[in-house]
């Protein structure tokens, strides 16, 4: 077989054959015989020309077998877990896989870092002093055993092919491609070996899909990918317009995630978190009232000791920043939006996120809107607290951030922060 065939088939529109695609990956992956200009041709060969469902689920198969599959069948409680696409102040899976393991359900889940500027779930639980994102496979069976929760991250040997075509399509303009995404969210996560499985798909203008129609072809695709690989599926469209909850960062994610779950913290964390648990259980089999759960305080003792199984402490307490200023309204009015775009680069340029992923995050840096949308507001109220270690950075992330707030004369309702289920 020779590379330069099988660009050419997808440059002219032809399905190419379950053999093209196993010898493509399997090779590529492997590095040598494939060049990287050969493999971003058909990356943008695809961009352009799609792929049949036929192709998508062979390419993601391909993906999968490029790597190792994590066997979690000798547990006794059903498997189930969650992916999100990306969202600012995104600390859900903080509350989720501790209430879903609460509820009866064994939670294998497979993390990665931010990158940009949503955050990523390893990055906020590495502010807890002392925890360890990496396990093996025994441990985190062992874990998920006693406990039912895992957060960890993802080895390299899971679906290695992802990890080497990613790379080179965030260098190449082929990152927004439906089925490109879709096969590199779903080898994943079915590498990790979960029954089931629910996505929540970000919508809006803070998401990595702005656009509902297209938010709704990527769910569609990712449904049918867990279908056909026999993990049970279902997406729940999400917004992400506003920023969700209160807080942007590490440190601050997880203040806020404990708030939740000791019975506060803000209702769009709490309504959305609520609706992906009722999804996960449903899909586990399970029957059990994960707000009764959640009130019991129950997932917190859960989430304690997933954290101290991997050596984390929170009795030595979340570190704080150095350097905290206030942003304040411009004018009065009502609060319509809390724009997580800009929230969410502000946070990052705190020193949240990163640029590129050998980059460090600061554990404390971000961002705490100290108004929700629907609030009244005066001209010099304080409406975003930044908070950083490094002073340079204060002034021109306060220039950033000036209207992130949008006031306005007059009340919009918030539309509802769950759009709709796909499945
Ligand atoms: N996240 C992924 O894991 N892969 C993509 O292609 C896009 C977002």
């Amino acid at each position: 077989m020779r590379a330069l065939d099988v660009v050419t088939a997808k440059r002219d529109g032809h399905e190419l054959t379950p053999e093209q695609i196993d010898w493509f990956i399997s090779t590529y992956s492997r590095g040598g015989e494939i060049a990287d200009e050969q493999a971003a041709a058909l990356a943008m060969a695809i961009f352009f020309n799609g792929m049949t469902d036929a192709e998508l689920t062979r390419w993601t198969s391909a993906m999968i077998a490029s790597g190792t599959t994590l066997d979690l069948s000798s547990l006794d409680r059903p498997t189930v877990d969650k992916h999100s696409t990306g969202g600012v102040g995104d600390k859900i899976s903080l509350i989720l896989v501790p209430l879903v393991a609460a509820c009866g359900a064994a939670v294998p889940q497979l993390s990665g870092r931010g990158l940009g500027h949503t955050g990523g779930t390893l990055d906020k639980m590495e502010s807890i002093a002392g925890w360890q994102p990496q396990l093996s496979p025994a441990a985190m069976v062992h874990q998920l055993e006693k406990i039912g929760a895992v957060i960890a991250g993802a080895t390299a040997d899971i679906a290695p092919a992802d990890r080497k075509l990613y790379a080179l399509r965030d260098v190449t303009g082929t990152v927004e491609s439906i089925p490109l995404i879709a096969s590199s969210i779903m080898s994943k996560k079915i590498a990790e070996g979960t029954d089931a499985l629910v996505l929540d798909v970000k919508v809006g203008s803070g998401a990595f899909m702005a656009d509902e129609a297209r938010a709704r072809e990527l769910a569609a695709a990712m449904v049918r990918l867990g279908g056909h690989h026999g993990v049970a599926t279902t997406a729940v469209l999400s917004r992400m317009d506003n920023v969700l909850g209160r807080t942007a960062g590490n440190a601050l994610e997880v203040r806020e995630a404990l708030d939740v779950l000791t019975g506060g913290g803000p209702g769009d964390v709490v309504t959305l978190t609520l609706a992906l648990a009722q999804e996960m259980l449903r899909l586990a089999g399970l029957d059990a009232d994960p707000a009764a759960v959640l009130a019991s305080g129950a997932a917190h003792d859960t989430f304690v000791r997933m954290v101290e199984a991997q050596g984390g402490d929170l009795t030595r307490g979340l570190p704080e920043a150095l350097h905290r200023s206030v942003v304040t309204a411009r004018r009065s009015g009502t609060v319509n939006a809390i724009s997580a775009r800009e929230v969410g680069v502000a946070a990052w340029r705190l020193g949240a996120g990163r640029a590129r992923k050998e980059d460090p995050v600061s554990a404390t840096a971000g961002v705490v809107c100290l108004v929700d949308v629907g609030d009244e507001v005066e001209p010099g109220q304080p409406v975003l607290e930044l908070h950083t270690d490094d002073p340079s950075r204060l002034a021109t992330v306060a220039a950033l951030v000036t209207e992130a707030v949008d006031i306005a004369d007059a009340a919009l309702t918030p539309p509802p922060i769950v759009i709709d289920r796909i499945d």
